[in-house]
């Protein structure tokens, strides 16, 4: 069998991922697409957390901006996650995969409350386990959930998946001289103000030294790829410091 690169690994999935073509809510061919690119992952025995937003369904930053509460609008998004958490938990078990969702505010009778050491024994039993509802808390992204839940659970790197195949100088949508970059320090994204993920994102994912590889999602296999140690999309940080992850209970 190949041999992963990571044991545990994070997989931050935009919202936008799920709605394919359609500009809104979740498309079934791409969930199914998505859930069979991570049960590839878990055939090699790694083991995965996921965090997912909600920009599919609602985007609280958009709707503070056009005079929502920020905190409302924000509480509103985290709920979109949990629609999505949802939606994935059905198409991964669809794929045979044993799941379990787990949410930053309480809603116990479609998930389980978040707990840390039970999520991080769902790990150890082979249960890709998925984050809804952010980090519970206005004002942080789903971005800086997934960095938070990547520390927590000790996972070895974060693959943050996108719709463009790295990060680039600038936007390659409108500039065709746009270049990317292979590898990147978290202090450069930081520095360069380069579309990776949020500030807070970064600066924990620099502090704790949590690697992030930024890759398309819409190139099957870019998941396995990328667990396998192929160069795939742009490395922010190095994977050489990246002890294997713990057991939490
Ligand atoms: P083990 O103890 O390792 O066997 O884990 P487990 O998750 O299978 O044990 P448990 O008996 O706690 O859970 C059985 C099922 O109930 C799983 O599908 C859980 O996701 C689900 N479950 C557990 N706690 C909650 C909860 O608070 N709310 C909801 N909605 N489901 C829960």
């Amino acid at each position: 069998m190949a041999d992963p690169r990571f044991r545990r690994i994070l997989i931050k999935l935009s919202g936008e991922a799920l709605q394919g073509d359609q500009g809104y809510g979740i498309s079934p061919p791409v969930l199914e697409s998505i859930a069979e690119q991570i049960r590839e992952v878990t055939e090699l025995g790694v083991e995965v957390a996921i965090v997912i937003g909600g920009g599919n369904i609602f985007r609280g930053v958009r709707a503070s901006a056009q005079g929502m509460d920020r905190a409302s609008a924000d509480y509103m998004g985290m709920l979109a996650t949990c629609i999505n958490s949802m939606a994935l938990q059905d198409a991964l078990e669809a794929q045979g995969l044993p799941t379990r969702v787990q949410t930053a505010l309480e809603i116990k009778e479609i998930a389980e409350p978040y707990i840390r050491r039970r999520a991080i024994r769902h790990l150890e039993k082979g249960r890709v386990v998925i984050f809804g509802a952010g980090t519970g808390n206005p004002y942080f992204t789903t971005d800086t959930a997934a960095s938070l839940r990547a520390m927590e659970m000790h996972c070895q790197a974060i693959l943050k998946a996108t719709k463009v195949d790295g990060v680039y100088d600038s936007d390659p949508a409108s500039n065709p001289d746009a270049k990317r970059f292979e590898t990147l320090e978290h202090s450069e994204v930081l520095q360069q103000q380069l579309n990776v993920m949020d500030s807070t994102a970064i600066a924990m994912c620099r502090d704790n030294q949590m690697p992030i590889i930024v890759f398309n999602l819409y190139e099957k296999g870019n998941i396995r790829r990328a667990v396998l140690g192929e160069k795939v999309g742009t490395l922010v940080g190095t994977l050489d410091r990246q002890p294997p992850p713990v057991s939490g209970v």
